[in-house]
């Protein structure tokens, strides 16, 4: 595969998991330089220190993707340190389920305003930069419960949200050679998916032909690829990953 060789790239929620996993992979391709944006500084500083010890090619930023005057400062001070930036991920993420008649409008708008509108906060800052320097690849991270998923209206609704918007930008920002694509999870393990307890976590595991969960860094090469020049032809497209469970 190509390599990231001499791009600067933004990686959201990058503190642990899949985001974490795609930082170290971009490291692993030669990327001139990683920034973390992560609304747990303390876990986004470990994380940096860990994958970059000489502290030069990687920076933490403390940065609420949902709040659009954090995403602006973090935007502007990465240009600072890097000059460019070449790669955007919206991978911040978090879920609140319940179903939908017991569901609370905090837990509606806390989904919606992480997952929808943390992407267009970044985008909003970011697009502009790529389409000034006729390069750039965006990756949004959805995921499989794009196709509904009880307990999950929230998030179903936002994951599916990024798609028509990933396929609008592509056919927008193509003649300025900037590309947007999504990659769709089906469950993989990190903490987000612990979370649901054994019980459900085995049962998900069972429901999938390839009888696993995935690492983050299955998830990492997929990003990966949509990030360099082996997939120059791909944008507006939806990668699904998900071990067979849901096939399109
Ligand atoms: N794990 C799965 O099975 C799975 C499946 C499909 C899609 N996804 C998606 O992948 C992405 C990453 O998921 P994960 O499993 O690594 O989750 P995770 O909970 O392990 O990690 C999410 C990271 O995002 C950070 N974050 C959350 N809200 C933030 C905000 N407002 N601003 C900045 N940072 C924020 C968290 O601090 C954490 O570091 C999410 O968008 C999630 O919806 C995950």
């Amino acid at each position: 595969m190509k390599n990231m060789k001499g791009q600067y790239c933004i990686v959201t929620g990058a503190g642990k998991g899949i985001g974490k996993a795609i930082a170290k992979r971009f490291l692993e391709e030669e990327a001139a330089g990683v920034a973390i944006f992560e609304w747990d500084l303390a876990l986004a500083e470990a994380a940096a220190k860990e994958l970059d010890p000489t502290g030069k090619k990687v920076i933490a930023f403390k940065c609420n993707v949902a709040d659009s005057d954090m995403v602006k400062a973090a935007v502007d001070a990465t240009v600072e340190a890097f000059g460019r930036v070449d790669v955007l991920v919206n991978n911040a993420g978090v879920t609140r389920d319940r179903i939908f008649h017991k569901m609370t409008d905090d837990e509606w708008h806390t989904v919606i305003n992480i997952n929808l509108n943390g992407m267009y906060n970044l985008c909003k800052f970011v697009v502009p930069l790529m389409r000034e320097q006729e390069f750039g690849s965006i990756v949004n991270i959805s995921s499989t419960s794009l196709m509904g998923n009880p307990g999950q209206a929230n998030y179903s609704a936002t994951k599916a949200a990024m798609q028509g918007f990933t396929r609008t930008m592509a056919k927008e920002l193509g003649r300025k050679n900037v590309r947007m694509n999504c990659v769709a999870p089906g469950y993989i393990d990190t903490d987000m998916m612990r979370a649901v307890g054994e019980d459900k976590f085995n049962a998900a595991v069972a429901r999938h032909p390839m009888n696993r969960m995935a690492s983050p860094d299955e998830l990492a090469a997929i990003v990966a690829f949509l990030c360099t020049e082996d997939s120059s032809w791909v944008t507006g497209q939806t990668i699904v990953a998900s071990g067979g469970a849901l096939c399109l």
